[in-house]
């Protein structure tokens, strides 16, 4: 039988209050966690950052009866106890690179999930352009964690996630009106879609906020600008997702929404989790968040005088179940590696379509005008160890070449970009050496 949010009643408003010693738990073990574990920790964070700030804007715009906004005023801050529980499972020894790659794994993996449970063409078609992204973001960190930390990649993602090239990061930079996407119409698009978008939108938003938070944490000012440039790609990513919900819809379905969202990412967290600990965390706050669902059903049928079910169905939905996902990704990086942002929502399907004239040149060349720091990275890494970092079966990393080939646009390009020819030399040597017994790593 499946599992009707609205059947359930939840942990009462007035009880979900907790104690610092609650509120601040015991944190996972880096070296311990299964690195699917670390994805939800991270994923819930950035659904409750989106769920509490929300909350914030609601009040702000929103005129309700004194006691419905001191309602919507609760469950803002239990969102925000429940975030600094999500947050701080993170140990404290846990480095900053070793997290980024972490929230890399989220956005390859998540979205790759998304996209293959993804009713709607077009939106799925939006997840899988953005999905190459984020993947080549987890490979350009993957340089610099080995060259600031040591980091072997492999200790935070396990093997499951592959690390080498997706659509060089250098192309990512976009003009804001072609980033903007065709939003999907309310009264037609299934709750999965709309549940879909707003989580990997949460993950997008919060993935943005930890770069802007912590990159100037490190000395490398290459890093630095690394960090700031992915940054700036994941405030794109923010704009391009949430350009897919339908802006007519009301605050009080985006209330819904929001709570619905929470249900649905704990219940899946709940049912996949193998570490006891966080599975106690994902258990007390599907709880909580079906009191939440609770309290804004009443809220929306007092003001919108319809039933929720219009909104968000009568069935639970899957949104978050993280797995391996590298055939799916494989398959993509090598079809759509060259794809890039057309006018009005479309697509151009290989850069050879773009005009002369295209939006996103002039954003490409004044960011990257001295270089871009993404390439850096491989110019850099080439010092320590010959090649690139690269972690995926043989028969991928033999394609390392001819996807850069295909996904790498001379237009506009930085000065210190990475050809494939020179990407090609840096295999060489490495093999060369490695013949020789005399590896750098
Ligand atoms: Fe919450
Ligand atoms: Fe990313
Ligand atoms: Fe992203
Ligand atoms: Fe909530």
């Amino acid at each position: 039988m499946t599992f009707n949010p609205l059947k359930e009643k939840g942990l009462a408003l007035e009880k979900q209050l907790r104690n610092w010693h609650q509120i601040v738990a015991k944190p996972y073990k880096k070296q311990l966690v299964d690195c699917y574990s670390r994805t939800r920790q991270i994923l819930m964070n950035g659904i409750e950052v989106e769920s509490w700030g929300f909350k914030h804007q609601f009040n702000r715009f929103m005129n309700l009866d004194s006691e419905d906004k001191a309602n919507i005023s609760r469950l803002g801050r239990i969102e925000n106890q429940q975030q600094m529980t999500c947050n701080w499972l993170s140990p404290a020894n846990q480095t900053v690179l070793e997290t980024t790659l972490g929230y890399e794994q989220v956005a390859v993996d998540l979205t790759a999930w998304l996209s293959q449970n993804e009713p709607d063409k077009y939106v799925k078609e939006t997840f899988d352009f953005g999905l190459l992204e984020d993947f080549d973001h987890l490979y350009r960190y993957s340089q610099f964690a080995y060259m600031e930390e040591g980091l072997e990649p492999n200790d935070i993602v396990q093997g499951k996630t592959d690390i080498i090239l997706g659509r060089p990061t250098q192309h990512h930079h976009n003009c804001n009106g072609l980033r903007l996407r065709k939003h999907y119409d309310k009264n037609t698009a299934s709750p999965q879609t709309k549940i879909n978008i707003l989580t990997v939108l949460s993950a997008e938003q919060q993935t943005h906020n930890f770069y802007s938070e912590h990159g100037f944490m490190y000395g490398d000012h290459i890093l630095r600008e690394t960090y700031a440039e992915i940054k700036d790609v994941e405030e794109e990513h923010v704009t391009m997702y949430e350009s897919l919900i339908d802006p007519n819809e009301t605050m009080f379905e985006k209330l819904l929404l929001h709570e619905f969202c929470e249900v649905c990412n704990y219940y899946t967290c709940l049912e996949d989790e193998t570490d006891e600990n966080l599975k106690k965390h994902w258990e007390i706050f599907l709880d909580i968040e079906l009191g939440h669902l609770q309290t804004v059903c009443e809220i929306f049928k007092k003001y919108e005088k319809k039933d929720p079910e219009e909104v968000i169905g009568s069935e639970i939905i899957i949104p978050c179940r993280f797995k391996s996902q590298k055939g799916y990704v494989q398959k993509i990086l090598e079809k759509e590696i060259n794809k890039r942002l057309a006018p009005n929502g479309e697509f151009y399907n290989s850069f050879d379509e773009i005009p002369s004239d295209w939006a996103s040149y002039k954003v490409q060349q004044k960011v990257g005008e001295i270089s871009a720091p993404s390439e850096n990275c491989i110019n850099l890494i080439e010092i320590y160890c010959d090649r690139d970092i690269v972690r995926a079966s043989d028969e991928l990393k033999n394609k390392e070449t001819s996807l850069l080939e295909k996904g790498l646009q001379k237009t506009a390009a930085a000065n210190n970009t990475v050809y494939p020819d020179k990407l090609q030399e840096m295999i060489q040597k490495h093999k060369k050496r490695k013949n020789q017994k005399e590896t750098l790593i």
